[in-house]
């Protein structure tokens, strides 16, 4: 069994060598606790290994030494006692050893939240990721901004079945439970854009629920959250007004928030800043009028199972929509 994992560990780790930068591993540690998980890991690598090596000379000395010869019989031998007090006791120290390590690891990636306000709220729904900043008042979705150098407290919270938390390079992993509101710690080291995925299977869209972290200095990451503070703004181009009209009169405001106008829908994402998001869908897509009109025309198409409906939109609602949602920076 432990041969087993080491296998699959040690191809892990040679992939790693060899794709290097290109790949999103988890024994690429962009946050401080991934660090110390990989530190523990690299701990459990190299004993593993030398056990292994251990096993594999001896044995092969032991095949050799006592192979069948003809008039050799090897007599049976009682085997001595300090060997078999170093069989037993050897391994049990480097059980206790690797208990303790563990342990201390998980304390030190997981301390308890004891009571703490957490600095962002993150809640999985069936497909997409809602974020909430409870000190700024700031609700978003799915493009998760967060201050990379500082250790922050992130909850997971679920609206519908269990999603997870899991972006490989940041080690921890977390459950999003129904009812229950579960802490990570989480201190990036270094600003950039960290992929990662809904690890739990959610559903028919669960492949398609990716996490994408945007990941920025204090300073960018203020800005961000002053600006997400902002309302819509909303221009009097006659073709956004059209938009907007839109999409009070389909009611896509009872499951859609649009800050500073009648929309407070929170059943799918928040749409108040959309047009400076990157991307649409969790990151399926990249943010641009072409793709949101495909998206707008034919949802199922694009995301087969997702519960936005279908309002099969003639050619001047899909321009009107697009211009609308595009705008709203
Ligand atoms: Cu959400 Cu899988």
């Amino acid at each position: 069994m432990c041969t087993v994992a080491y296998t699959f560990f040690m191809i892990n780790k040679m992939l790693h060598i060899i794709l290097g930068i290109f790949a999103t591993s988890t024994l690429q540690s962009s946050s401080q606790q991934a660090e110390e998980i990989n530190r523990l890991l690299n701990y459990f690598f190299w004993a593993a290994g030398f056990i292994l090596l251990v096993v594999a000379v001896l044995t092969a000395y032991m095949v050799i030494k006592y192979r069948r010869r003809e008039g050799v019989t090897n007599a049976k031998k009682q085997l001595n006692k300090k060997w078999e007090i170093a069989m037993i006791g050897v391994p049990s120290l480097l059980v206790a050893l690797f208990f303790y390590l563990t342990i201390k690891t998980m304390h030190r990636v997981l301390p308890p939240a004891e009571g703490k306000n957490p600095d962002v709220i993150v809640i999985g729904h069936q497909w997409w990721w809602q974020t909430i900043y409870p000190t700024h008042h700031v609700i978003s979705a799915n493009e998760i901004h967060l201050p990379a150098g500082k250790t922050i407290l992130i909850q997971l919270q679920s609206a519908d079945v269990i999603h997870d938390w899991w972006i490989p390079q940041f080690g921890n992993k977390m459950d999003a439970v129904p009812g229950n509101e579960n802490d990570i710690w989480l201190t990036i080291k270094k600003p950039g854009v960290y992929i990662g995925a809904c690890s739990e299977f959610c559903g028919a869209q669960h492949a398609g629920m990716r996490l994408r972290v945007i990941a920025q200095d204090q300073q960018d990451y203020d800005k961000w959250l002053a600006a997400q503070q902002q309302p819509a703004a909303i221009s009097q181009d006659t073709l956004i007004q059209s938009g907007a009209q839109l999409f009070a009169q389909y009611t896509c405001g009872g499951c859609h928030r649009i800050n500073g106008t009648d929309a407070n829908g929170e059943a799918g994402p928040d749409l108040t800043h959309i047009g400076s998001r990157k991307t649409l869908l969790t990151g399926l897509m990249t943010n641009n009028p072409h793709n949101l009109m495909q998206w707008l025309k034919d949802p199922q198409k694009i995301k087969p199972g997702v519960h936005m409906p279908d309002f099969f939109l003639d050619e001047h609602s899909l321009k009107a929509l697009t211009a609308y949602l595009t705008a709203l920076k």
